[in-house]
């Protein structure tokens, strides 16, 4: 199978990521924290449907070099550019292919982790119902199946945008024409407005204002694509039962309804005890616009819970820095978002430092807790509450809101580099044209000018006085460096 004719991805292809949360090291310790006993993941089968050029494959196969990892797309031009990006990242474990994600038969095989980012609701509908088949069909017995989409009440308001692009982008010309067309006409759009201060002015407003930002192929997939049929959540379980599949939780776990607490958590409850009305109440409670939702076969038992004793049998790495005490008490740290929070809760505090202290080493969430323990000794903790359940509560929370990721496995980095580094292959190609690489951990990292004259060195054979000498820097500068590239794990053992 070929693509369309005029298939716009051919033309204007989305730029190349890795997503975090489709990473099967992530999709494990989701599954494992609903209960489940997903595959492990060293030497893991994955397939990812509407692959692109399957960069988030090449960025994998760093992290899982004994992985199986096929993708298919039916962009041959994304495929071809995919294929020759693979050969150069020497990523031998990727097979890239050109197929329809909604014709694929048996033959294809089982795999522990089925992904599809971005599909799910930019096809027709009979579309999605054969790419629900094919998760069904190509997933393994115990495996997790990822789809995200678009959905509702969120892409209500989001519609207001995507009926002016439409209008102002017509259907003339070809994609690369029609998105800067379309943002001039919405700038002049915002001063034509005739009462800027009604509801609807500010809310087109803040959408267009939203754009600006976005990559010309994201705004024209997202908006002028003839196919974007958001869908609630209630219709996408429907769908995934008729399929024989059963809904788990979100990749991104913080914003599953089984990860609420408190009272977020009573008000679910109150709701229903249904856990797929309580995710359906949580979208319209929060406007959601976008779901990562994970998918296992339906036969697979589940009770429902958030299993934290599955917490011991993950690592937590964060890369936290402690900012200067405030004077009331107050600890804040910066997180690796760049955002900072301010705590004075001893219980967060405890478990930040001990973080911080760590990175980039990865910890065990029993050792993080049992250290976190000794320093909590004499803090009183709520009656009746056991330190150890307090710890990887308060670990859960930090998770659900993001400030850490928790993983079924770190992969193996040199975190302390050697006399001869080695970085990542797809980050030295990346570094020549780019500052955003992406790491082992399958998150993109932000180089400076001294980070990519280095890091695009740095293939095993370069000694530190080597680059030092072909870049008039000191040895002490180099060392210094890559030091830090090593702490933002982009360097192999290999
Ligand atoms: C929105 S893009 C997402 C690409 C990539 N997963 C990402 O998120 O960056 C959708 C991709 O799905 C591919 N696609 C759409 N329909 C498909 C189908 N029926 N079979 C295979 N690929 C398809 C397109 O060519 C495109 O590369």
């Amino acid at each position: 199978m070929t693509a369309p004719a005029d298939n716009t991805y051919d033309e204007l292809p989305y730029e190349d990521l890795a997503f975090f949360h489709t990473h099967p090291a992530n999709l494990a310790a989701v599954a494992m924290l609903c209960g489940m006993t997903p595959p492990p993941i060293e030497s893991c089968s994955v397939l990812e449907l509407g692959c692109g050029a399957g960069f988030n494959l090449i960025a994998m196969s760093e992290s899982l070099p004994d992985a199986r990892l096929v993708g298919i797309d039916y962009s041959a031009r994304q495929i071809e550019a995919g294929r020759e990006m693979a050969a150069r990242a020497g990523a031998a474990n990727v097979d890239l292919r050109v197929g329809d994600a909604s014709a694929l038969d048996a033959s294809l095989g089982r795999f522990d982790y089925v992904i599809a980012h971005g599909l799910l609701s930019w096809v027709t509908p009979d579309v999605r119902s054969a790419i629900f088949a094919a998760c069904n069909r190509h997933l393994a017995p115990g495996g997790i199946a990822y789809l995200s989409y678009n959905t509702y009440p969120g892409w209500h308001l989001r519609s207001l945008l995507f009926d002016a692009l439409r209008f102002h982008a017509a259907f003339e010309g070809t994609p690369l024409e029609r998105v800067p067309r379309a943002r001039a006409a919405l700038d002049r759009m915002i001063d034509d407005l005739p009462e800027p201060d009604v509801e609807y002015a500010r809310l087109l407003r803040s959408e267009i204002e939203g754009l600006r930002d976005d990559q010309d192929a994201y705004v024209f997939h997202e908006f002028l694509e003839t196919d974007n049929h958001p869908l609630h959540f209630a219709e996408f379980a429907v769908q995934a039962a008729q399929a024989g599949l059963r809904y788990v939780a979100e990749a991104r776990f913080g914003t599953s309804a089984i990860a609420q607490r408190g009272d977020m958590r009573r008000r679910l409850e109150a709701v229903s005890p249904d856990l797929l009305r309580q995710e359906q109440y949580h979208d319209l409670l929060r406007n959601r616009y976008f779901r990562q939702s994970l998918l296992c076969h339906a036969d697979l038992p589940s009770n429902g819970l958030l299993q934290q004793g599955a917490l011991d049998r993950l690592v937590i790495l964060a890369r936290v820095e402690p900012l200067p005490a405030e004077a009331d008490g107050v600890r804040p740290f910066r997180l690796r978002d760049g955002g900072v929070v301010r705590l004075d809760n001893p219980l967060l505090i405890a478990i930040l430092d001990r973080l911080a202290r760590a990175w980039p080493q990865p910890l065990g969430v029993g050792a993080l807790a049992a250290a976190v323990e000794a320093d909590l000794a004499g803090v009183a903790l709520p009656p009746g509450a056991s330190a150890g359940a307090v710890i990887r509560e308060g670990v859960l929370v930090g998770y659900g809101w993001g400030w850490w990721p928790l993983l079924a496995r770190a992969p193996a980095a040199a975190l302390v580099p050697g006399e001869r580094p080695r970085a990542l292959a797809l980050a030295r190609l990346g570094a020549r044209n780019a500052s955003s690489v992406t790491n082992l951990l399958h998150q993109p990292v932000e180089l400076d000018a001294a980070q990519r004259a280095v890091i695009v060195r740095l293939d095993g054979s370069a000694t530190l006085d080597d680059i030092a000498g072909s870049l008039g820097m000191t040895r002490d500068e180099v060392a210094a460096t890559v030091q830090g590239l090593a702490a933002a794990w982009l360097l192999t053992r290999g």
